[in-house]
């Protein structure tokens, strides 16, 4: 699948997952390629339809571009609740256990997931897969001592990278953190693996989502399909 048919792919399944926002609805905004997408039909409707809601953004990038079109972005301390979390993944398996974190927004992302009465994502085909691993697992580690943590990582046998930027300056999060990818291929046991990285004193958060998705809307040629949770 070259680019383009993956972004029509992904745009599909933003503008499928813009109808479940309502009026009245406070709807988390999550990050990346894909809710571009979605902020972007969304902005659609707020200016085109008169739709009035009010989110809840997991990035600054994501409300600078919600806010672009007029839509209310509020503090999620200002929030008592969030009806409906959309986002993208990088990789979701048929257990619905995925990897996010790929745009560096893994610690907003979960969050504003963990704060969600119900969690969809949005994702192009490519982006399901029988096992996760093969996208690096980002992981949020504390700068301080960050190298520690990575020979930590090294001798567990993770295979750790310390993410860069184009100019070969460390990625930070929006909470001035660093982004360590961890190369494992194959991820055979995510809950052992969540459970070992968050007791690693500096790291902050890892980007495995596990059975915490109720949808996953999938961008597929023959139009957009289903996927839902039955075990949450
Ligand atoms: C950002 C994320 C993204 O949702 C994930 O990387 C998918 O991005 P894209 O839609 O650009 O493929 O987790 O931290």
């Amino acid at each position: 699948m070259d680019k383009a048919q993956q972004d029509a792919l992904k745009k599909a399944a933003g503008i499928e997952a813009a109808k479940l926002i309502e009026n009245g609805m406070i709807a988390g905004l999550g990050t990346g390629s894909t809710v571009k997408f979605l902020v972007d039909e969304l902005g659609r409707r707020v200016q085109e339809e008169g739709l009035q809601f009010t989110g809840v953004t997991t990035s600054r990038r994501t409300q600078a571009q919600a806010e672009s079109y007029g839509i209310k972005i509020v503090d999620i301390d200002d929030v008592d609740h969030i009806d409906v979390t959309i986002d993208g993944a990088d990789e979701v398996d048929k257990n619905f256990n995925g990897i996010k974190g790929g745009g560096a927004a893994l610690l907003w992302e979960k969050i504003v997931a963990t704060n969600s009465d119900k969690i969809v994502w949005i994702v192009d085909e490519s982006k399901v897969v029988d096992t996760i691993g093969k996208f690096p697992l980002p992981v949020e580690v504390i700068p301080f001592g960050a190298g520690h943590v990575i020979k930590k990582f090294e001798a567990k046998g993770y295979k750790p990278v310390l993410r860069l930027d184009a100019e070969g300056k460390e990625v930070r999060t929006d909470e001035n953190n660093y982004v360590v990818d961890l190369h494992l291929e194959k991820i055979e046991h995510p809950f052992e693996l969540a459970e070992d990285l968050i007791n690693t004193v500096g790291v902050v958060e890892h980007g495995l989502f596990l059975n915490m998705v109720d949808k996953v809307i999938v961008g597929d040629p023959n139009g957009p399909r289903v996927l839902t949770n039955g075990n949450k």
